[in-house]
């Protein structure tokens, strides 16, 4: 059976997080407030534009348009330095050996991100070649937990919702995924991710077996 196989990108497939995070930090700084890694979980599957006011509102600022504005490019001028040069030891562990086992058994794969930069990434990291839908931050409009970004990137690849699996790392994507009706597969902790369907800490817990389950499953 084909089934459409749907990843998030930052925190699923590269780890990501840390760079998003020492960019966010560094507007923090700039504006004198403490931005933390917890304070960072928060912006986990969120959108650009929604970061910027979740950030804003720890640090309790108020801001005018055109401040944010000039934020939210600054912000990502200082990502796309640490991007830049990213390169395939930024895969996170397992993810590789997944997506080889899903192509030789002929499934689908997309990608479903928030990120508007998912395409150079996965270009930099070579593994652009495994998926056939890419829909991220440049083709939705409504963010996680909507599941518009998956209910696209499943009828790009032709599959109905029950016949579709996503992982990601977010819990707004859990429940994106949930409210799609599709398979939900937590990467992470369990105690965060306790709304998916399956759970597991990263690709290397991830048997073949569990892979061909989900293929057979109905
Ligand atoms: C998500 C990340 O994948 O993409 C968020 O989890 C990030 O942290 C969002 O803010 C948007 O990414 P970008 O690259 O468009 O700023
Ligand atoms: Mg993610």
């Amino acid at each position: 059976k084909q089934k459409a196989f749907i990843f998030d990108l930052d925190g699923v497939i590269v780890d990501t997080a840390k760079y998003h995070y020492l960019a966010w930090k560094k507007i923090a700084d700039s504006l004198g407030f403490e931005f933390t890694h917890e304070h960072n979980e928060l912006l986990k599957g969120v959108s650009r534009v929604r970061s910027l006011e979740i950030i804003l509102g720890v640090g309790n600022i108020k801001a005018t348009q055109e401040q944010k504005d000039k934020w939210l490019v600054e912000k990502n001028e200082d990502y796309l330095n640490y991007i830049t040069n990213m390169e395939a030891d930024e895969i996170l562990p397992g993810v590789e050996v997944v997506l080889q086992w899903l192509k030789n058994n002929g499934q689908r794969i997309a990608l479903g991100s928030a990120s508007k930069n998912a395409r150079p990434i996965l270009e930099k990291v070579g593994i652009l070649h495994y998926f056939e839908a890419i829909v991220d931050g440049n083709d939705v409009t409504n963010a996680k937990p909507d599941p518009e970004v998956f209910l696209r990137a499943a009828e790009l690849l032709g599959a109905v919702a029950k016949d579709s699996i996503v992982f990601e790392d977010s819990v707004a994507g859990i429940q994106a995924a949930n409210i799609a009706n599709m398979v939900s597969v937590g990467i992470g902790s369990r105690a965060i991710l306790h709304e998916a369907q399956y759970n597991f800490n990263d690709f290397t817990e991830i048997a073949t077996d569990f892979l061909q389950t989900l293929v057979n499953q109905q």
